[in-house]
């Protein structure tokens, strides 16, 4: 199972292919946190569960920001650029919080 994490090496993730992706994935009733930034972290909602973005290793918030663009460049996850910072300490507080349980 590929976590994602090689992306960050590839030259290619930058590219932009304007084609239609269908994503079919397991549905889940996970929802994130409540906390500062569990608002935008909604957004991540539209294509995936909470819980398959929360099980990924723990990564620094220099990662995070790091996929979140990827979701944002490569699938078009409509997250603003204002909001990249502040979503990106959000997701490494949660799973990092998952990591501990
Ligand atoms: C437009 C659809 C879309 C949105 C919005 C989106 N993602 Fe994703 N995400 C994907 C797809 C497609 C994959 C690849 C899934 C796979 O490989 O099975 C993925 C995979 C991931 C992964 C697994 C590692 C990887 O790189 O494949 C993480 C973590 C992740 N997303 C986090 C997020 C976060 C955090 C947000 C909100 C900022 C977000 N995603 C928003 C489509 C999206």
């Amino acid at each position: 199972m590929g976590l994602g994490l090689v992306w960050a090496q590839s030259p290619h993730t930058t590219a932009i292919a304007i084609h239609s992706v269908s994503v079919d994935m397991p549905a889940s009733d996970t929802v994130f946190p409540p906390g500062p930034g569990s608002d935008l972290a909604g957004k991540c909602l539209i294509c995936h569960s909470a819980g398959m973005v929360l099980k990924q290793p723990a990564l620094t918030q220099a990662e995070w920001k790091a996929e979140i663009n990827k979701m944002r460049t490569v699938y078009g996850a409509p997250i603003e650029d204002s909001d990249v910072d502040a979503l990106s300490v959000y997701m490494s507080k949660v799973n990092a919080d998952q990591q501990a349980k």
